[in-house]
């Protein structure tokens, strides 16, 4: 059973807005968007996938003529205008259908292995005015200090030979390679394409369309109410960036033809862990109330995943929550307020098949939770 707009009205009084929301399955134009003074030819390698749709809606309301180039496995949503839709295969370098053609830009949004960029390299090198690539914070050496800009120490790869890395390498060991890989990809690029090279480096992406659950397991979780487990004591900065705020700013850094490297991490001002919790229940509504439990206990339980937080202090990661967004800021990343970031999600997520619903792809069962409460309670210094 699917939750209809009007059960969604029961959320709180922002969740309102919601019944006037498009449908996010076809990724709807986006509304007042001015079109571009220069209309632009856009290759978008993907395209159909998280962030690739709001590209192409945007792109297309700004007056950009649009082409995506992937297998075709994914559905492809239905496209506000005209698209051009080419097929080819990445992971065999089957790319023929991109050659001998010409774009003003193509925007990469699925590579994490570099022979990926070499092989777009051989076909698309003086064929594309500007490359403008999807990497990633992971692609930093040390993750632990705050304020990482985008000029701190690069990951190492470690392995014999990057170029024969394959998806299914890289799955095996995601942790160790994804953001040593992204590096080398992203020094492919520039190997490529030269200086005509753009480089968006996010963390968290969510929104509508996220099928990670790692932000959407928070509202989600406040709106079943009840007593929640809250990691830390509510202070640590989070960041997080709404899919459609990256895919929008990526197309107006192919119109300003802006190169250089860019973290993409929001919102614009810091945001702690409880101040992003109230502002997902203020959508939500709901009873929910928070019991803080400390990163030793979550670590004494073996919990390893409390999605989107990171502890700020002694941890390898704690600076996962305070990367510098200065210069993307500067370079015209604007941002969302998070009730419409969440009132959204919401309505998509809602939109889902209800066993999709109810098997979160991040985050604690409720039964988990409940033990992990009751130790936390029965604890003898409580
Ligand atoms: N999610 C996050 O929080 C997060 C954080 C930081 C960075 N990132 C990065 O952000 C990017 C997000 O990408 P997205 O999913 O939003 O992009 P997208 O363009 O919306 O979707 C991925 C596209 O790639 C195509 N594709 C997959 N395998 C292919 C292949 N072998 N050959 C040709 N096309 C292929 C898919 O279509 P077919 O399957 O039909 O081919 C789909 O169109 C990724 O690079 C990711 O590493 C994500």
């Amino acid at each position: 059973m699917r939750t209809t707009r009007r059960e969604l009205l029961k959320f709180g009084a922002l969740a309102a807005a919601a019944a006037a929301l498009p449908s996010f399955a076809s990724a709807a134009t986006p509304t007042g968007v001015g079109r571009a003074t220069k209309p632009l030819k856009i290759l978008i390698l993907g395209g159909t996938g998280f962030t690739g749709p709001f590209q192409v809606n945007y792109a297309l309301a700004r007056g950009h003529t649009v082409t995506l180039f992937n297998r075709g496995q994914k559905p492809s949503p239905e496209w506000p205008g005209a698209v051009e839709q080419l097929h080819g295969d990445r992971n065999t370098g089957d790319l023929k259908a991109l050659q001998g053609r010409k774009w003003d830009v193509c925007i990469d949004n699925p590579t994490s292995l570099p022979f990926w960029v070499r092989d777009a390299g051989k076909v698309l090198k003086g064929n594309v005015g500007q490359y403008l690539f999807i990497s990633t914070i992971s692609v930093y050496a040390d993750g632990s200090k705050p304020g990482i800009t985008e000029d701190a120490a690069l990951a190492q790869y470690k392995g014999n030979d990057a170029m024969a890395e394959t998806q299914e390498t890289m799955r095996a060991d995601l942790e160790g390679l994804y953001g040593a890989l992204k590096a080398l990809s992203e020094a492919e690029a520039r190997k490529q394409f030269g200086e005509r090279v753009t480089i968006v480096r996010p963390g968290y992406i969510v929104g509508p369309r996220d099928e990670t659950d790692r932000f959407t397991y928070w509202p989600h979780r406040i709106a079943q109410g009840g007593e929640m487990l809250v990691p830390g004591d509510g202070k640590d900065p989070v960041q997080i960036i709404d899919g459609r705020d990256l895919g929008e700013w990526m197309i107006r850094l192919a119109e300003a033809s802006t190169l250089g490297t860019f973290n993409a991490v929001g919102p614009e001002k810091p945001l702690t862990m409880d101040a992003m919790l109230r502002g997902c229940q203020a959508v939500t509504g709901g009873n929910a109330t928070y019991t803080h439990v400390t990163p030793e206990f979550l670590e004494e339980h073996k919990v390893e995943e409390l999605p989107i937080w990171v502890p700020s202090k002694s941890n390898p990661y704690a600076g996962y929550g305070q990367v510098s967004n200065a210069r993307a800021i500067a370079a015209g990343l604007t941002y969302r307020p998070l009730a419409t970031t969440v009132t959204e999600l919401m309505v998509w997520f809602r939109s889902l098949p209800a066993e999709r619903q109810a098997t979160l792809k991040a985050g604690i069962t409720r039964e988990r939770e409940a033990e992990l409460l009751k130790a936390w309670h029965a604890r003898k210094d409580a």
